[in-house]
């Protein structure tokens, strides 16, 4: 089975889109998904095989707090097609975008995951993600959420 990373362009979103609406009980709408490709702060990876989108990473760069120098990186969404789980792909789409935020020089990546999706709590913590807080109703259904955190290794110091 092989596959390669890219980064998305807009003839991926319908294929993107779709994935999306089967992996979510409340999935992002298609215009939302266009605005996050679009977005400056954002990269959008996919995983794709000879003739087919089979999953994608959204990343965002954010600043810890407003004005603060610290950076770090937010795992926006992450979803695989369901024929195509439990193969790896996860765990690249992850992996190459905690390269991206090392490489900028974040000092830490996060995410919010749903407490009861085991399957992506399982990805996270085998990633060496630790459980940080729980946020209560934070989705749409009123479910609980986890944020996870990974800290990263400094590359250079901040020159201020
Ligand atoms: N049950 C238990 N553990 C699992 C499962 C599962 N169903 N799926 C993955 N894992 C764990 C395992 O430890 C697995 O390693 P193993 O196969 O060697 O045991 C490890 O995760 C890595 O699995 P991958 O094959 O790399 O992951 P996959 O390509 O299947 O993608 C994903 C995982 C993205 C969570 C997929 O199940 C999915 O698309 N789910 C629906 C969408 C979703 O929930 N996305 C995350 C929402 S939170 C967010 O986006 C920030
Ligand atoms: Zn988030």
């Amino acid at each position: 089975m092989k596959y390669r990373l890219r980064d998305a362009n807009e003839d991926d979103l319908v294929k993107i889109y779709e994935i999306e609406r089967l992996s979510f009980k409340n999935p992002y709408g298609y215009d939302l998904l266009w605005w996050l490709l679009k977005a400056p702060n954002c990269f959008f990876i996919v995983a794709e095989t000879d003739n087919d989108i089979v999953g994608y990473l959204i990343g965002r760069y954010e600043r810890e707090r407003i004005f603060s120098k610290l950076k770090r990186g937010h795992i926006v969404s992450i979803a695989v097609h369901p024929k195509w789980r439990r193969k790896g792909i996860g765990t690249a789409l992850m992996l190459e975008a905690i390269r991206r935020f090392q490489e900028a020089n974040c000092t830490r990546v996060i995410l919010e995951v749903r407490v009861s999706n085991k399957p992506a709590i399982q990805l996270y913590e085998k990633l060496g993600f630790r459980r940080i807080k729980r946020i209560k109703g934070y989705y749409i259904d009123g479910e609980d959420a986890w944020v996870y955190e990974l800290p990263l290794k400094e590359r250079e110091k901040p020159n201020d």
